[in-house]
Order: C-alpha cells, then structure tokens, then sequence
C-alpha cells in the first residue's frame, strides 16, 4: 500500500528534535509522498531545501491567511520564482481565516486574490484554507473560476458547499477530523463524494486523529484517517489508499509513474 499526505508542515518547530528521523522512517510505514505546505514568505526558501533534500517530498509556495499583513511588493515574485523549482508544485496554503481574523479581512482577502492570479498565469493548483469565512471565499473561487484547480484542504463544510467545490474543479481533503466522535457532517460528506476528487492529509503537527488527539501528529497518522474513510464509504482501505494516491498526482501534476 502507498499513501499520498496531500498537506503536511514537516517545517513546523514541532519538528525541529526529529524531523529528518522521522521523514526517514516513513517509507517503510506506507507513505510514500508528501506535500509540505507553505504558510508564510519566510517559510519559501525553507521548503525548496526541504523538497530538494527528500526524494519524496513535494512542495508549495504562498501566503496563509494568518500572516497575509507581512504580504510586501516582492511577495508575489518570490512565488513565481519559487514555482520554477523543480518539485514545487502549488501555490498554497492561501485563504482566509475568519475564525482567528490574524490579519484583517480586506487584506486577507486582496492576498488571497493576487495569489488566486499568480496560480491562474502559472496554471498551477492552489491550496485552499477556509475557515468561518465561505461566502467570501466562495466570490473569490468564481472570481477566478477559469482554469481553477487545486484541494479545498481540511474540509468540515456541508455538502453542498462540498458540491460547489467540485463544481469550481477542486478536490477535497480530509485530515483526523474525520475520526473525531463528533465528525457527523464530515463522515457525510465523505461518504456522498465521488471518488475521484477525494484525498487526504495530515495537517501535521495540527489535527491528530483518534486515537492520539493531543499529541503531535505527523504523516504516519494519515493510515488512521484512511482507516476510517475506507470504513465509512464502506471501501477496501488499500484499494481506496490506490484511488487517493491517485487523485494526488493529478491534482499535483505529478506523473503518474512517480
Ligand atoms: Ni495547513
């Protein structure tokens, strides 16, 4: 069985006592590639090294909504030139934050947009966060509706903005939320979506799926998340873990025999 973490922070400080240790140790646990997303301008050059330094480790470069008042006139030139690397892949995390309002809306918001445009002229995917925020989101995402593509990440919303998603062309992630007990809409979700736009992720350090809420999380959990999404569409877990490897090559561009 091999297994795609779709969005992890292997950067993270969480990781600064063991981090090569444990990316070593993860092949032989079944997973066999992971994105490492970008969360701030800062944190570019430090995944072009890690992606460089690990076979297999892909990477995104953007802006996350918490830090989207640090956005300055090279920002937008330091992801473009970010995306020439071989193995970055994505523009991402990008969104907004409503919950925490980090950074104010408006600035979120105009961030958001011009990397929404950096994506579109470099016909790269975009890695999606939203958080309490999903009419705005929603205007942005058809804003830049034409060759959209990309993963709405760690998705807690109703179907029917799950239908919307779709409707734009992005796939839909899924982290340890979905082994929470109280994961009722989420478990819906998944268990209506078609298969083909399904993926899962980490979100490592954050989001540690049950049995382990509390601790650390890191891309070797994703096989509890996988457990649990084999379980409730009621699919074979590695015929399944086959179809979400899968639909990460495509929503990363990968090729397929990578
Ligand atoms: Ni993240």
């Amino acid at each position: 069985m091999r297994v795609f973490d779709t969005h992890a922070h292997l950067l993270d400080e969480a990781f600064d006592e063991d981090r090569f240790e444990l990316i070593g140790s993860l092949p032989e646990k079944g997973i066999t590639c992971v994105m490492e997303a970008c969360c701030d301008e800062k944190g570019i050059d430090r995944v072009i090294d890690l992606v460089a330094r690990v076979p297999f480790f892909y990477g995104s470069a953007g802006v996350h909504p918490h830090s989207a008042d640090e956005w300055n006139n090279g920002t937008a030139d330091h992801i473009r030139n970010a995306l020439k690397q071989e193995k970055m892949l994505a523009v991402g995390e990008i969104g907004l934050d409503y919950h925490y309002d980090f950074s104010p809306r408006d600035i979120q918001k105009k961030v958001l947009d011009e990397q929404l445009s950096i994506a579109g002229e470099l016909g790269v995917p975009v890695i999606l966060h939203d958080r309490e925020a999903h009419g705005d989101m929603m205007d942005l995402l058809r804003a830049h509706k034409n060759g959209l593509k990309g993963i709405m990440h760690c998705f807690s919303g109703s179907y029917e903005i799950a239908r919307e998603c779709l409707d734009l062309g992005l796939y839909i992630a899924f982290g340890g939320a979905l082994t929470f007990k109280n994961a009722v809409r989420p478990i819906e979700v998944v268990q209506k979506l078609p298969s083909d736009r399904l993926l899962i992720e980490t979100d490592c350090p954050y989001m540690t799926p049950v049995p382990y809420r509390g601790k650390r999380n890191d891309p070797s959990f994703i096989l509890l998340t996988l457990k649990k999404m084999a379980e409730v569409r009621e699919e074979d877990e590695e015929e399944l873990a086959e179809k979400l490897y899968r639909n990460a090559l495509d929503v990363y561009g990968i090729p397929k025999d990578r």
